[in-house]
């Protein structure tokens, strides 16, 4: 038996914008720490080797953040507290049941356009 994948990867957006800037950031004073919660949540809770916590930087949905993407689903969760990781550690990583109301909303996270069609839009296939 190889070495087992990880059932999920949950990207964090660890980008902090510099004072000024017109896009809020991911990171500031309140924020900062939200990665090493969930970091040790996942430790905590003996996930740590089959669900990858990544620091990602900008995630282009900055006006929701502190904002986080769990793979595989394509999941992205906005505007993250320590509350809410927890709930999304029991409920979506252990329970198998997305928490719908963290959700981004549809109009910030529409479907996918497939790289193919981006081409042909493009003009470049
Ligand atoms: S700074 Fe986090 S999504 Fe852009």
């Amino acid at each position: 038996m190889g070495i087992p994948q990880p059932a999920f990867y949950i990207f964090k957006c660890e980008q902090s914008s510099p004072p000024g800037m017109p896009k809020p950031s991911c990171v500031n004073e309140n924020t900062r720490d939200l990665f090493q919660h969930l970091g040790q949540r996942l430790m905590e809770k003996g996930l740590i080797a089959t669900v990858q916590p990544i620091r990602t930087s900008c995630l282009n949905r900055c006006q929701l953040g502190p904002v986080m993407l769990v793979e595989p689903g394509h999941h992205m969760y906005v505007e993250l507290t320590k509350e809410k990781i927890d709930r999304i550690i029991d409920e979506h990583i252990i329970g198998g049941k997305v928490v719908e109301e963290y959700l981004i909303p549809e109009d910030f996270w529409d479907k996918a356009i497939s790289p193919i069609e981006m081409m042909k839009m493009a003009g470049k296939a």
